[in-house]
């Protein structure tokens, strides 16, 4: 019997959750549920009178000591004999710590099944209009965190995203520029992607900084460069 669902929530809006993530939470005692979760679907979960519980990671730097409190938490439903829904956003495989999580299970000998989840990775340039390739354009695609040196992919001309960047924005602009592409290169920023308050600021690596800084973008946001941004609809 499967003691934790692992479940990607998808980007926030509720109607990107999947059926099978909802009937796993059905048959959850407790939900734990991470920072980006949307509301709605906290309020849909209350709604089936879940116990939720918050386990957020506010700050990177302690995210491996979170991460360990975390697991022992889900241990320790378990021992109670709760079934537990542990809901991730986006896909729980995508930069989400998912696979130390399934590593504590399988350690303690705790039965879990994983639910993929629409990740933000395309759902969010889905949601702003932007296709991800186009065959004009752009046939691959490159999928970073802010932390990646992209200088490093001089050589690729395709599309990137990037997760986790809006503080290292002038950084990366730089290193593209600095690694051939144009300065011209179309980007977006998507602020608080698939849900009613989303955001989609546009500009080319040499002035999107400044426009960033200008908008004061607070809220989740995934960066999308290169020429397929001139394809957006809406
Ligand atoms: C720790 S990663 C987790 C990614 C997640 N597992 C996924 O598959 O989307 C969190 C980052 O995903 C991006 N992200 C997630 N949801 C987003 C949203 N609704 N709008 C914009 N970016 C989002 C942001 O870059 C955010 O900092």
């Amino acid at each position: 019997m499967v003691k934790v669902y692992l479940i990607g929530a998808g980007p926030g809006d509720v109607g990107l959750l999947t059926l099978k993530a909802v009937k796993a939470i059905e048959k959850a005692d407790v939900v734990l549920y991470d920072r980006l979760i949307g509301d709605e679907v906290i309020s849909m979960i209350k709604d089936m009178g879940k116990e939720l519980v918050y386990v957020g990671k506010e700050n990177y730097e302690k995210g491996c000591e979170r991460q360990e409190e975390i697991n022992w938490m889900i241990k320790k439903y378990v021992d109670e004999g709760k079934i537990v829904a542990r809901l991730k956003g986006g896909d729980p495989f995508v930069f989400g710590r998912g696979g130390i999580e399934i590593e504590f299970l399988k350690k303690h000998g705790i039965s879990f099944e994983v639910i993929p989840g629409v990740s933000s990775i395309n759902g969010v340039p889905t949601s702003a209009g932007i296709p991800l390739t186009h065959p004009n354009v752009s046939s691959s695609i490159l999928v970073v965190t802010g932390k990646e040196d992209l200088k490093k992919f001089y050589n690729f001309n395709g599309t990137i995203v990037v997760l986790m960047g809006k503080d290292k924005l002038g950084e990366i602009c730089m290193d593209l520029i600095d690694a051939g592409r144009s300065p011209e290169t179309p980007i977006a920023v998507i602020e608080n992607g698939t849900l009613k308050n989303q955001r989609v600021i546009t500009g080319n690596l040499k002035n999107i900084t400044e426009i960033v800084k200008k908008e004061k973008v607070r809220g989740a946001t995934l960066i999308v460069i290169g020429d397929v941004v001139k394809f957006r609809y809406g």
